[in-house]
């Protein structure tokens, strides 16, 4: 069945992006010249989704102007000629359908995503967690749809991680089916590194079957109340079959300062109006350092 709907998570406090994102949510900071969440909204469109639900909290009101209309900005725009700027103010609200729900208490990622059951319905949707930019062609998410569609049940797009980094990420379990696509036989959510079962990490792109909805019922909270996803993607793989697809492409984790600068520079440097500029700034900068390092 095709998938219609994507569910981004959104309403997390951001607390790694403080204090920057205190009283702006964190999925507004641009990355270049527009917000980290525009290039998740995009890539979920271009992988075929018609409705974008974004499960937001208190404070994170200006998520919902941002995919809005402004008339007074676009009638401004449209009297000082600046059709670009215009074209580009007006494509945010034609991206997609955009619902928006709330999330009362921020008791976790499968919790946001429980959130959004009533909107979804009983069909399979797009999970994309909005702090992990994936640039690739195809986009992640349908890569995964894709595997969903012809496989049936769930697809989870994984990337290898070296093995220090495994206890900072959902690690699967995976029996290997062919080329770059595995059969998910467990997750665990930030294993010790002797615990991992595998280097294969979530990457926050999912396609779920409804089913997904009873297993987040099912799972028991963690110590502080937390409703893990990686949780009920254990239980649910039990129960019937979820895939695994590696990641090609470049991914940033926007969610953090450092990341959110790397992803503004590299993608900068991938865009035909900046990349001149930034090539340029980047050499003078490389040679400056150059001439104070020894
Ligand atoms: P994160 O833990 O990475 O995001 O959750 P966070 O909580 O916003 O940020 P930090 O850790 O405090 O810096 C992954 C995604 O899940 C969403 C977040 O908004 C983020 O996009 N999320 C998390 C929710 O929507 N609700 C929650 O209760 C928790």
């Amino acid at each position: 069945m095709e998938v219609r709907k994507a569910v981004i998570p959104a309403a997390g406090y951001g607390t790694r992006l403080l204090p920057a994102s205190k009283s702006i949510p964190k999925e507004l900071l641009p990355v270049v010249d527009r917000p980290a969440i525009q290039y998740v909204v995009e890539e979920a469109v271009a992988a075929g989704v018609q409705q974008v639900i974004i499960v937001t909290s208190q404070g994170k009101e200006a998520l919902a102007d941002y995919f809005d209309r402004a008339p007074g900005l676009e009638a401004v725009l449209a009297q000082r000629g600046a059709a670009d700027l215009l074209a580009s103010v007006q494509r945010l609200y034609q991206l997609a359908e955009f619902v928006y729900i709330r999330q009362h208490e921020q008791l976790g990622l499968g919790h946001a995503v429980l959130a959004a059951r009533h909107a979804v319905g009983r069909e399979p949707f797009a999970v994309l967690l909005p702090d992990e930019l994936a640039i690739s062609q195809p986009p992640a998410v349908g890569v995964a749809m894709e595997v969903a569609r012809q496989r049936g049940g769930s697809a989870v797009v994984v990337a290898e991680v070296p093995e220090a980094q495994v206890s900072a990420y959902g690690i699967i379990a995976p029996e290997a089916l062919e080329e770059g696509i595995w059969r998910v036989r467990g997750v665990i959510e930030k294993p010790r590194p002797e615990q991992a079962p595998s280097r294969l990490s979530l990457t926050g792109r999912y396609v779920f079957a409804p089913e997904v909805f009873d297993a987040l019922d099912e799972v028991p909270p963690g110590p502080k109340g937390e409703i893990q996803l990686s949780d009920a993607i254990d239980l649910l793989c039990r129960k019937q079959p979820v895939y695994a697809v590696s990641f090609v492409g470049k991914r940033y984790d926007v969610g953090t300062p450092l990341g959110l600068l790397r992803a503004g520079v590299e993608l900068a440097l991938c865009r035909p109006d900046t990349a001149p500029a930034v090539r340029a700034w980047l050499r003078k900068l490389v040679q400056e350092l150059a001439d104070v390092t020894p």
